[in-house]
């Protein structure tokens, strides 16, 4: 079997010493002599994994008091539903800025549900940007402002966030979180799926401030509730164990890479070189996104034609390069450099960028 570069959008590359550590203890876990998997949620050993990747992405994303973690099911696609149904109130509105495609989605769904409107939009340029606070049209019964941290398809990425003090600011981190340090404060909520850069799929994370936990619910489905799976420490329902135990897993092995800041380091080092190979290739890969605007996580261009994409996708393919395609509404091509994905990775990128560039 030769080495693959695994640059697929999501799921995507896990860290090899999580793979190893779960396939070391698949068949034992803990000395129970069964898996993670067939043990009960509301065993001892379990419920320890569950506290340990709530208490360690507490601390890995300096989490305050006031916030509940949780782990929910339905990817971050029913976190689309699951906020306006809790918290778009009939004389309210969900305020959308909108980058991307997800966050596209996310107001479709609003929109079956209350009133809503777009605070800013980059449609205009082929969602190559990020809006600028001057941008910004609230209005003074917003509900919530939402927006979508990092743009998984087009691959831009908010550099900063906005202070937004009238309504509670909601992100879907789902395919940056835990990248780069982030001030949790300012948000009334954050959520993500864990496939990027959290585990396998089937486990969704939320990081809700308690206050909105104590919204009207009554109309809400029981497991659609936050504040259900808040009461009982996301232990309302069977969860996902294994996702939970793979989250546990990559958690603890971002802390011995040396934390969230670490990792940031190594995810700028690793962007760099391959956006250092559209940079210096005189206009031969043409970057989608606004440089200013440009994601650490997902790196999107062009060759000069689509023939040109393809030739350079399918000898890409052939030297062990995986998931480079770009997304299938935009094409081209898009390099995912989600926090397992190693510099070594970047690195044979790079080189092959480079030496098709000087073959062409
Ligand atoms: C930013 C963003 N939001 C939402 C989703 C949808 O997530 P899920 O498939 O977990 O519903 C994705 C998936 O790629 C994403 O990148």
């Amino acid at each position: 079997m030769t080495a693959v570069y695994n640059f697929n959008a999501g799921p995507s590359a896990l860290p090899k010493e999580v793979l190893q550590r779960a396939q070391a203890e698949l068949t034992n876990f803990n000395g129970t002599g069964m898996s993670i998997m067939e043990l009960s949620h509301r065993s001892k050993d379990y419920e320890a994994v569950h506290q340990n990747a709530i208490d360690l992405l507490k601390e890995l994303y300096n989490i305050p008091d006031q916030y509940k973690v949780l782990f929910l099911q339905g990817g971050a696609s029913l976190q689309f539903s699951m906020i306006p149904l809790q918290f778009l109130k009939e004389g309210t509105i969900g305020n959308y800025i909108l980058t991307g495609s997800w966050s596209e989605k996310a107001l479709k769904e609003a929109k079956l549900i209350g009133k809503t409107a777009i605070a800013a939009s980059t449609k205009e340029n082929n969602y190559q940007s990020i809006p600028t606070s001057n941008d910004f049209q609230f209005n003074k019964n917003d509900a919530y402002v939402h927006l979508t941290s990092n743009n998984t398809i087009f691959g831009t990425q908010w550099q900063d966030f906005p202070t937004i003090n009238h309504a509670p600011l909601i992100a879907d981190m789902s395919s940056d979180i835990l990248s780069r340090p982030v001030d949790v404060e300012k948000f009334g909520l954050i959520y993500a799926g864990a496939q990027k850069n959290l585990g396998p799929s089937g486990v969704t994370v939320a990081i809700i401030k308690e206050d909105l936990l104590e919204v009207n619910v009554d109309q809400v489905p029981t497991v659609l509730r936050y504040k259900t799976h808040a009461d009982s420490n996301s232990l309302y329902h069977t969860p996902p164990t294994f996702a939970i135990y793979m989250l546990n897993q990559v958690l603890t092995w971002v802390k011995e890479q040396g934390g969230v800041n670490a990792i940031q380091k190594r995810n700028e080092e690793k962007a760099k070189l391959i956006y250092d190979a559209i940079d210096e290739s005189n206009g031969f890969y043409r970057g989608h996104a606004e440089k200013d605007a440009r994601s650490l996580m997902n790196i999107t261009f062009n060759l000069p034609t689509e023939d040109d994409n393809q030739k350079f996708l399918a000898k890409a393919k052939e030297l062990g390069f995986v998931g480079l395609n770009g997304h299938r509404s935009v094409g081209g091509c898009r390099a995912s450099t989600y926090n397992a994905v190693p510099l070594e990775a970047c690195v044979a990128l790079r080189e092959y960028m480079d030496s098709y560039r000087a073959s062409h």
